[in-house]
């Protein structure tokens, strides 16, 4: 047989750059809503009769069949972005699932617990075995554990017995019956940590590495409970980063971020101690975190960490101004659940293995208002280039602190974001400034001083400061 070797040569490098792009897709705050009701309004949560809901129902004539704002998540619009993350992608290698994945009001207030923590159960199950596995059965699945998918609201598990049962229900269904994980090779390590408290880490090659941290372990809305797990998740944290070789890389993926938030209250995600004790193992070893991934808020968003950087000492003797040096940065991917009023999005990016550089930034959204009967079902996506549309091209502590910088000088640029990352189309402009005015989250006439503190302050007393002024 003749074999034409230029053709083979062509393969060849066809096949060792594809090796080495690692591509990425996230997915959080999926709210899988059972009782999603087409023809029930938001005000009713759009659920239908189920066992929580019994009386007074009314419906509305513009039928919702894909989701409505103010809503959570129906199957219906778990498939049609399943299938468009898939048709988009071509090939994901990596899917990270950041928490959520359950309806609101479905993990119990504490004491009425066991018909709700069953349920919970089963439309986690659902969430992964129906919706994710058919999907992407030749991804790695990489979930972390949010406020929505706990027996209790926010808690952790209290005793021994609970997680047991909690960690080995979920290890089960994420390890050995979903996406391409359970042939990973290093499963008895998963098992390992996530007993103990629901985090993990897997290593994808001998250069890039995933840690999932479950962060209701830090939250303040577990103040009353202590779990020696709050501390010896974040020592396991340090000595991954610091225990690493120098050539290994880490992606950092969790559902609540740490840091503050201002929708119309000042918000503190974090207990301080944990929250200050992640800021400085950032700042020790924040270079070897490419990207760190977290959801909860809903809208997308992005945020960076810096320190002044004086220089030398030839530069401080010459009264050189000192410079920003960016060591943290968080990307927050667009919610599922358009229930903030957002559009339901999801993001990408590629990992280009070679350079150890995170590039082409993508989010996608479906535009809900267009899908309602009134406006005839169309079913229409939108994509936003960071490149393109902020001018991020490489994901970096120093790239996001740049984009903040010319935002904070541009307000034009930063109403652009502030209304691309909500999902909404740039002739929506009105309606996307509505929504964050509702939410108290932008002020033109002060500069947006909130906005910029909890965008650069992980801290709570960093931000109290800079709220002040
Ligand atoms: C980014 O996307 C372009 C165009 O699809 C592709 O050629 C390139 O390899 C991608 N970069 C990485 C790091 O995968």
């Amino acid at each position: 047989m003749k074999i034409n070797t230029s053709l083979v040569v062509l393969l060849l490098i066809g096949l060792t750059s594809t090796v080495f792009a690692i591509r990425v897709g996230v997915i959080n705050d999926l709210h899988l809503d059972p009782f999603y009701d087409p023809s029930v309004e938001s005000d009713r949560d759009c659920r239908g009769l189920n066992p929580f809901k019994l009386k007074g129902l009314d419906s509305t004539n513009d039928l919702a069949p894909f989701g409505r704002y103010g809503c959570d998540v129906s199957p219906t619009l778990i498939n049609i972005l399943f299938a468009k993350l898939k048709e988009l992608s071509g090939h994901i290698d990596v899917l990270l699932v950041s928490g959520d994945f359950t309806g609101h009001d479905i993990a119990a207030k504490r004491g009425k617990a066991d018909e709700n923590y069953i349920m919970l159960k089963s439309v986690i199950s659902s969430c992964f075995a129906q919706y994710i596995d058919p999907s992407f059965s030749k991804t790695i699945i990489i979930p972390t554990i949010g406020n929505n998918d706990a027996k209790f609201h926010y808690e952790f598990p209290q005793t021994g017995e609970e997680a047991d049962e909690y960690y080995g229900f979920l290890y089960d269904l994420w390890w050995n019956e979903i996406g391409a994980n359970p042939e990973y090779s290093k499963k008895d390590e998963v098992k390992e940590t996530f007993m103990k408290g629901g985090f993990y880490r897997y290593d994808h090659s001998d250069k890039i590495s995933f840690l999932a941290l479950n962060s209701l372990y830090w939250s303040e809305k577990n103040e009353k409970f202590s779990s020696g797990i709050s501390h010896s998740q974040l020592d396991w944290l340090e000595e991954q980063l610091r225990d690493a070789e120098d050539s290994r890389q880490f992606i950092i993926n969790m559902h609540i971020f740490p840091g503050m938030y201002n929708p119309g209250a000042r918000q503190r995600f974090w207990l301080d101690e944990f929250t200050n004790r992640f800021d400085d193992i950032m700042l020790q070893y924040g270079h070897k975190v490419i990207l760190f991934n977290g959801a909860h808020v809903h809208i997308a968003d992005v945020r960076a960490s810096w320190v002044e950087d004086y220089g030398s000492v030839q530069d401080l003797l010459k009264d050189e101004r000192s410079t920003k040096r960016a060591y943290f940065a968080n990307f927050v991917s667009p919610a599922i659940s358009p229930v903030y009023l957002n559009n339901p999005g999801f993001s990408m990016f590629d990992i280009d293995e070679d350079k150890m550089k995170v590039h082409n930034i993508t989010a996608h959204f479906l535009e809900l208002d267009r899908t309602f009967q009134s406006k005839g079902h169309e079913v229409v996506f939108h994509s936003i280039d960071f490149a393109e549309e902020f001018g991020i091209d490489e994901w970096s502590p120093q790239t996001i602190l740049d984009f903040m910088d010319r935002a904070q000088n541009d307000d034009e640029l930063f109403k652009r974001f502030l209304i691309l990352k909500l999902g909404f189309r740039l002739d929506q402009e009105e309606e996307a400034l509505t929504v964050y005015e509702n939410l108290n989250m932008i002020d033109f006439s002060n500069n947006n001083r909130i906005y910029w503190c909890f965008f650069q302050y992980m801290r709570a007393e960093d931000y109290d400061a800079c709220v002040k002024g």
